[in-house]
């Protein structure tokens, strides 16, 4: 059984954070999504919204045989792996601008739990600028977000921002 995290902010999830999934889903036997319960940040969406938002829009996924679950976590993210009996982190990246921090991170979790691997996967060309902090700006500027994330996302965004 390959188990692999897909951790992060999910703040909110991307068609970008997706289509790493289901190219994650044909790796693994199983991916956990866990959503860092980070109090020092002030969310767009509550970790209970994340939970919730993600789990139905995986459902999609899950019906065609994607095996993924979502979850939430505190703390350090390889006690959390080791806890959900997992043997991978799975992390996007994007750019060669993200690598060097992930490099970092994936050298840190490496020297704190040895026996989790940090596997680094590339999404689609088309997701390769998305990002939840640019979909957050354009969004609260008004700009158009619809190709960037999955639409119960920006409904519920509109829903917050009380533009409906
Ligand atoms: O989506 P993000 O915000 O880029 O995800 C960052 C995340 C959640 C992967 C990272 O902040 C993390 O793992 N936090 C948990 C605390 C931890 O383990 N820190 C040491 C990492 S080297």
């Amino acid at each position: 059984m390959r188990r692999a995290i897909y951790p992060g902010s999910f703040d909110p999830v991307t068609n970008g954070h997706l289509d790493i999934i289901e190219r994650g889903c044909k790796l693994f036997d199983e991916i956990i999504i866990g959503i860092l319960v980070n109090p020092e940040k002030t969310p767009f969406f509550s970790i209970e919204e994340r939970q919730e938002m993600l789990t139905e829009i995986l459902m999609d996924l899950s019906k065609g045989g994607c095996n993924v679950r979502v979850d939430s976590f505190r703390g350090l993210l390889v006690n959390y792996a080791v806890a959900q009996e997992a043997n991978a982190i799975v992390r996007g990246i994007r750019a060669i601008s993200d690598y060097e921090y992930e490099l970092q991170m994936a050298l840190m979790n490496r020297r704190l739990e040895p026996s989790i691997e940090t596997v680094f996967m590339m999404p689609a060309e088309t997701y390769s600028y998305v990002s939840s902090r640019l979909v957050k700006e354009v969004f609260q500027l008004g700009g158009p977000i619809d190709a960037l994330v999955p639409p119960l996302i920006e409904k519920r965004m509109k829903e917050k921002m009380n533009k409906v």
